[in-house]
């Protein structure tokens, strides 16, 4: 996830307003910056690796000439933090500059065509593709525009772009698919930005491009296409009434409910991986005589998952581990036929790293999974992958244990093909299901948002809560559970629901609510059995099952019904979400602050 500010000035310089849009957007991405200007028909482009504020005063990007221009602060997805792969990109003259967030699939086969056509490529990144196909377009003596839009229409992938050229120096172009991209319109001139506050300085006027959208932006205003074939759209502006603070956080109180709610474009994103490196990973583990699943926190849920996965799928036995405790629980068996795959949204924390460098010691192959690219993890795992989830902002981790569930899930898909274990249709099937995950996530928030707040108010008073689910669905449990508390503060529990019989039943009386994690599948009729047991003992009993499953819903004194047809191993995925909900609620109903929890970091790099 990256951020974009662009404008077209009637006059006066545009640069101070590139630095000051790009820094309103740090919280997208922070890790490069660069900003590309043109003035008397001449571009500028000066781009670095850095935090914003360091990168604009050391090149003294804030007095660029020109009343037109775009900047970038990147957020890595392809190609580490550094100077070369900052944007904006330029073609092999240096006459246009793009910049552009998201992830385009396939830039590979792009890439090697346009290499061929003898373009030099300067940086490892997907977007330097655009400038080049472009570059390449423009031979053919069309406008910049119609040269842009049949580069368009060759991109497979997300993107909101933003080009500029000194072939026609007026205008900004840009366009959107699955990137966020918001026009501004003011008296002064026009605005582009990935997210309404960076201009909202300037302008509370906006219109927001939709998928499948080219613009054209001038001083005086913008006219929109559809890429497909060149329509003109008709839409008018509208007025945004959030204040500042509001518009950061998308209109949403706090980060973490926003990152809940972007889900479905996080598991988006988690579905557009990079091929080639899924299979560098999935030959890796293949060759793995021990595989070891460690993490931590939330992450360490996330390995939980995946241990079903792996072995429901590709019967294939991975041991979960808690990073702090891998060393004395498996440390003196991992040798050089240990794989020790590492899931860590940061990449940063200190006990993974550690068990990392304990495995890399004793000749272990170490693979990661990751939402931070030039993190530590990617430094020194032997392969990675990135998780495509965006920032989280919100210390809880939510959206980004989704997409880590969506990444593992087609690690073990692919690791069933390759073995032989699912037939080709089964693994057709669960393919079919996996895409369907992020609109079952979509549905889910649509239908729950006002349904988990009433159940929250009939239950903030309680000061116990136990969450149970049987197979994977203990992983969804625990984590719920560690949602709870982390949040709101409140003593709960969280077992795999057979277990439950041997010690955390004692703590069941009268009135304590109990909240199964029930969806269909092999352990669905085994969970009826803890059910029973917890309402012979006067448990409330609140499931998140099935919907139209009345044998758990007629035990229920209230239920969260999930849409149908969810395959069980993916279930973890929306299952959890109206947990992640109810935590959310049930802490901003007690007063408190779900951003920033008490006592707790959103990365932990000490011992
Ligand atoms: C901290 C965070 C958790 C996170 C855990 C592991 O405790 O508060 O949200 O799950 O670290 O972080 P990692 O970056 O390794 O996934």
């Amino acid at each position: 996830m990256c951020g974009i500010f662009g404008g077209v000035l009637k006059t006066g310089e545009i640069s101070p307003l590139i630095y000051d849009g790009l820094k309103r957007l740090e919280y997208r991405g922070y890790d490069s910056v660069g900003f590309a200007t043109i003035q008397d028909g001449a571009l500028q482009v000066k781009k670095d690796a850095g935090r914003i504020d360091d990168v604009v005063q050391r090149l003294k990007m804030d007095s660029m000439p020109g009343s037109m221009g775009i900047g970038h602060t990147r957020w890595a997805t392809h190609g580490a933090p550094e100077m070369v792969n900052a944007h904006p990109h330029t073609d092999c003259d240096g006459n246009l500059a793009v910049i552009h967030n998201g992830v385009i699939e396939n830039f590979m086969e792009l890439k090697e065509e346009l290499l061929n056509k003898g373009h030099n490529f300067k940086s490892r990144t997907d977007t330097e593709i655009i400038a080049h196909l472009i570059e390449e377009e423009l031979k053919g003596d069309i406008a910049l525009d119609e040269a842009v839009l049949k580069s368009l229409r060759r991109l497979e992938g997300s993107y909101a772009i933003a080009v500029v050229s000194n072939s026609d120096p007026g205008k900004i172009l840009c366009a959107r698919n699955e990137s966020p991209l918001v026009i501004g319109v003011s008296e002064k001139g026009t605005y582009c930005a990935s997210d309404v506050p960076a201009m909202l300085p300037y302008t509370n006027k906006v219109v927001y491009l939709r998928n499948g959208e080219f613009a054209t932006l001038d001083q005086d205003g913008y006219e929109i296409k559809l890429v497909s074939d060149g329509t003109v759209v008709e839409r008018g502006l509208e007025e945004v009434t959030w204040s500042l603070e509001m518009a950061e956080k998308q209109g949403y109180p706090h980060f973490m409910l926003k990152e809940i709610n972007e889900q479905p474009t996080s598991l988006r994103g988690s579905l557009r991986l990079q091929p080639q490196y899924l299979d560098l990973l999935t030959t890796l583990l293949d060759r793995g005589r021990d595989i070891f699943l460690i993490a931590a926190g939330t992450s360490y849920h996330a390995c939980i998952a995946a241990s079903y996965m792996f072995s429901r799928l590709a019967r294939i036995t991975a041991f979960p581990a808690i990073s702090s405790e891998f060393i004395e629980q498996y440390g003196s068996s991992v040798g050089v036929d240990s794989v020790i795959l590492c899931v860590s949204q940061s990449g940063e924390t200190y006990d993974t790293l550690k068990a990392i460098d304990h495995a890399r010691m004793r000749a272990g192959t170490v693979l990661g999974v990751t939402n931070s690219v030039g993190s530590t993890l990617t430094r020194v795992a032997r392969a990675y992958i990135i998780q495509q989830s965006g920032p989280e902002i919100g210390v809880a981790a939510t959206k980004t244990f989704t997409s880590q569930l969506m990444v593992l899930a087609q690690l073990a898909l692919r690791l069933a093909r390759m073995r032989g274990k699912v037939s080709q249709d089964e693994g057709d099937d669960f393919r079919e299901k996996l895409l369907q995950v992020p609109d079952v996530v979509e549905e889910t928030l649509s239908r729950h948002r006002d349904y988990v707040k009433s159940l929250v108010e009939k239950y903030s008073g309680e000061r116990l809560f136990v969450f149970l689910g049987r197979g994977i669905s203990s992983s969804t449990a625990l984590e719920a559970r560690l949602k709870l508390l982390e949040l709101s503060y409140v003593p709960s529990l969280a077992y795999p629901a057979g277990e439950s019989k041997h010690g955390p039943i004692s703590i069941i009386e009268e009135g304590v609510p109990v909240i199964f994690v029930c969806p269909r599948g092999e352990t669905r009729k085994d969970i009826v059995g803890s059910i029973m047991e917890m309402k012979a003992r006067g448990a409330v009993i609140i499931s998140v099952c099935e919907e139209g499953d009345r044998e758990i819903i007629g035990l229920s004194d209230d239920v969260i019904e999930m849409p149908k047809g969810i395959h069980e191993i993916l279930s973890p995925i929306p299952y959890v979400v109206p947990l992640q909900l109810f935590s959310y609620y049930l802490a901003v109903r007690k007063g408190l602050d779900p951003d920033k929890p008490r006592n707790l970091a959103k990365s932990v790099t000490v011992p």
